[in-house]
């Protein structure tokens, strides 16, 4: 398949640009072997946009979520925040950036096993200023969002598949970014659980405006975005696909 320019689906002010990755290359090196996870991917992330990255297994979806989420640096190319060309910043002076801007939901949610749901979405707050009266009304709120209010003193292993994944989305919107960044968010859900968190992002996307992002080739997620970017050995093909 041939590499394909990444084509932005909707008209695009200065504003609407959240992020933009221009030419970025990601190699691994295990001992002798050299994989090349990401090869010259350009993309830009629009605000209040739900999309998918889809490719086979091995294709560079992980990689390139954990570069969009500044959780990985890449090898080449260039990231821009708000227009801002933060490339050169290094990985531990990130997490003041990802502050407000990338919420992200690990594919194994990453729940702090011994805290319980209020704790575990309480949690990023602790790196804030915000008094403990404004983190425990954020963190109802949220709770009762995601609709799992009852549950808050529950620990993870109390807790189902589904009701942890609200758990981990509670926890990734907790500090109002504008994306939030979630790795194969239907994987450990059954279909019905699945289509429900789904459902549930579309309406946090609808009234927060928070734009979603999902590394995915489940179907049922890339049915229920607007907009699919493919991947195939690191490089993006076909173009986006755009629901119109
Ligand atoms: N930390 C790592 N060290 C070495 N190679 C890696 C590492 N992470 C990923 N790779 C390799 O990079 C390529 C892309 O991997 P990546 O995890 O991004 O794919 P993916 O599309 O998310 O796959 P999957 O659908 O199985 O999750 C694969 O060939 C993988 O083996
Ligand atoms: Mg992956």
């Amino acid at each position: 398949m041939a590499a394909a320019q990444n084509s932005p689906c909707r008209d695009e002010g200065p504003d609407m640009k959240i992020i933009e990755l221009v030419d970025i290359c990601k190699t691994y090196v295990l001992g002798k072997t050299e994989v090349n996870a990401l090869s010259s991917v350009s993309i830009k992330i629009k605000k209040g946009e739900v999309a998918a990255i889809a490719g086979p297994s091995g294709s560079g979806k992980t990689s390139l979520l954990n570069i969009l989420g500044l959780i990985d640096k890449p090898d080449s190319g260039s990231f821009l925040l708000h227009g801002r060309d933060i490339t050169t910043v290094p990985l531990n002076q990130l997490s003041g950036l990802r502050r407000g801007t990338i919420g992200f939901v690990f594919q194994t949610f990453n729940l702090i096993p011994v805290f319980n749901a209020f704790e575990n979405v309480e949690y990023p707050l602790s790196f804030t200023h915000a008094s403990k009266k404004a983190r425990k009304e954020r963190v109802e709120h949220l709770l009762q969002l995601v609709g799992i209010s009852e549950l808050a003193r529950h620990r993870p292993y109390e807790m189902s598949g589904g009701q942890r994944q609200r758990v981990a989305i509670a926890r990734a919107l907790v500090n109002s970014p504008e994306v939030v960044l979630a790795d194969e968010p239907t994987a450990n859900l059954d279909s019905r659980t699945g289509a429900e968190i789904l459902a549930q992002m579309r309406i946090l996307n609808r009234e927060l405006q928070v734009t979603f992002i999902f590394a995915s080739h489940d179907p049922l997620v890339l049915d229920a975005v607007d907009r699919t970017i493919y991947l195939h050995d690191g490089r993006i093909v076909e173009g986006d696909r755009c629901r119109s």
